[in-house]
């Protein structure tokens, strides 16, 4: 486990995931029934993008933190928590404050020293779970939740060759436990073939109902560059892809160059 998020919090693809991640937690808020949230690779829940690893990077500078000075209404809410919460919230902490009285959120992390870090931030809190073990592992361990309704939020680090596979065969896993779960799942784009592979293999699932968001910084001609990235979701709520089409485009309004092939887009990979 080399992958540590502190590096690469804020920048481009953290924008993109977690504004949608945001407006994806707000459809629960339609009904006033309680929901629950797993986030299955956590992270550290926070990070200070003037210590050492974010500066080293710099990466957050081409992503929070030209977009916070964004005025799309279509960012305003995500915008408005991470004002808030500070630079730079990691996915536990927007899920957090997002949640109503009611609402859970169960965190993996298998990092010990993010796991802490998690600890830390949710020990009085009585609607947090956090837990150190595996993500892929929770996807059967922790599913179904009590409440019936939820969001499982699947963000790995992509170090492993097999890691869309991995993620195919989370997916299923999981929605073999939680059939009405929506669940939203981050990947990279670094070559086309890998995501094509991606399509196929939710595509011959038995999951239904897949759209996935993209945005794309560039055209994808680089592999050793994080040219895009995109969120797979299964289930979406009602008007979503529309939502999240107007989101991508913003989030690359604020942090594109205008480079070639630049652009957002939501493909339907499987109907109901
Ligand atoms: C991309 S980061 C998560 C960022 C976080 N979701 C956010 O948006 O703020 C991936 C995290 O997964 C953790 N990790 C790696 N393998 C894991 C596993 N099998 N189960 C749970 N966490 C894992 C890494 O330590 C890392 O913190």
């Amino acid at each position: 486990m080399n992958y540590r998020h502190a590096y690469h919090a804020g920048n481009f693809a953290d924008c993109f995931k977690h504004a949608l991640l945001v407006a994806l937690l707000d459809s629960f808020a339609r009904k006033p029934t309680p929901y629950f949230v797993l986030d299955t690779h956590a992270g550290a829940g926070g990070y200070d993008l003037d210590a050492d690893p974010a500066q080293r990077t710099g990466e957050a500078d081409s992503g929070i933190r030209r977009l916070v000075h964004s005025t799309a209404p279509e960012l305003a809410r995500y915008l408005g928590l991470v004002r808030e919460l500070g630079l730079y919230p990691g996915s536990p902490a927007l899920i957090r404050a997002v949640l109503r009285e009611n609402d859970r959120l169960a965190c993996c992390e298998l990092h010990p020293e993010d796991a802490a870090a998690l600890r830390r931030r949710f020990r009085r809190d009585p609607q947090v779970e956090v837990h150190e073990r595996s993500g892929w592992e929770a996807l059967t361990g922790l599913l179904p939740p009590k409440e019936k309704r939820g969001l499982v939020f699947v963000d790995p680090p992509f170090e492993a060759k097999d890691e869309f596979q991995m993620l195919v065969d989370g997916l299923v896993r999981g929605h073999e436990r939680f059939r009405n779960g929506v669940f939203a799942a981050w990947y990279p784009i670094k070559q086309m073939a890998a995501v094509r592979g991606f399509y196929a293999g939710l595509r011959s699932s038995d999951l239904r109902d897949i759209i996935t968001v993209e945005l794309h910084l560039r055209d994808v001609t680089d592999p050793d560059r994080l040219n895009g990235c995109g969120l797979a979701v299964i289930n979406p709520p009602y008007q979503f892809e529309e939502q999240a089409l107007s989101i991508a485009h913003a989030v690359l309004d604020g942090v594109g160059d205008g480079e070639v092939g630049a652009g957002a887009s939501v493909i339907r990979l499987a109907d109901e």
